[in-house]
């Protein structure tokens, strides 16, 4: 039987089938975003279900959401390692390559990333890409010398905004750094070059390229459909 949704459900349905894939006496990463916040309120119910994790959170606000939900919570700088690390993306190519950062909490979230044993990606189907690009890349900089940073990058072809909150004022990340979204052309199409290239100008601190850091994407459709890659 055919049934429908809308994507709110279908970042519910990925974000649950992430939780269920948590194992015991493990350390988790907990993403941020809409699609991550369903999965830490099952993983919450998980919990006082009597599942045993710690977790580490990427945000203030999975932070908070894990905390009121009683999951136990570690501190990052106590340890090197997390065994999974479960987080939504602005977008995903075929090659498991992804934009993150809509949120601006990518820097925290590619530490975590980089530390954890796996990554699973959790996303409805409208953040399925050809190629990378239809969305803005966030790009991290530090507030000091950032109009010549922006100078550095606009030269380099790197076209975008600094973010701004509803309010207008200048978007400040965990970190106390701004974001600018880059609006990357149908030709800067080589993630892994125009990584290397921005984050090659002293005072970048990092791109939303995440390149080769997902193992496993949980994709779910407007079907109901659920797939794992
Ligand atoms: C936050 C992120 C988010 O994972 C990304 O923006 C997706 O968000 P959502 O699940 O709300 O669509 O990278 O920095």
């Amino acid at each position: 039987m055919m049934f429908f949704m809308d994507l709110t459900n279908c970042k519910k349905l990925a974000g649950e089938k992430a939780a269920s894939l948590i194992k015991p006496n493990t350390i988790v990463g907990l993403g941020t975003g809409s699609t991550a916040t369903f999965f830490i309120q099952k993983l919450v119910e998980l919990c006082q279900n009597g599942l045993k994790i710690q977790a580490v959170p990427t945000s203030e606000n999975s932070f908070r959401l894990a905390a009121a939900g009683n999951i136990p919570l570690i501190e990052i700088n106590t340890i090197t390692a997390i065994d999974t690390y479960v987080d939504g993306a602005d977008e995903i190519d075929p090659h498991k390559q992804i934009i993150k950062g809509g949120g601006g909490a990518l820097l925290r979230e590619k530490i975590v990333a980089t530390m954890s044993k796996e990554t699973i990606i959790i996303v409805d189907e409208s953040k399925q890409v050809k190629r990378l690009g239809n969305r803005p890349l966030p790009v991290e900089i530090l507030p000091f010398g950032h109009t010549a940073i922006l100078q550095q990058l606009q030269l380099l072809g790197y076209t975008g905004v600094l973010r701004h909150t509803p309010n207008k004022e200048l978007f400040v990340t965990e970190n106390n750094n701004l974001i600018y979204d880059v609006h990357l052309t149908t030709t800067q199409n080589n993630p892994l070059f125009h990584h290397q290239q921005i984050t090659s100008i002293p005072g970048v601190v990092d791109t939303g390229f995440f390149l080769g850091l997902a193992d496993r994407v949980i994709t779910a459709f407007l079907d109901g459909q659920v797939i794992i890659n």
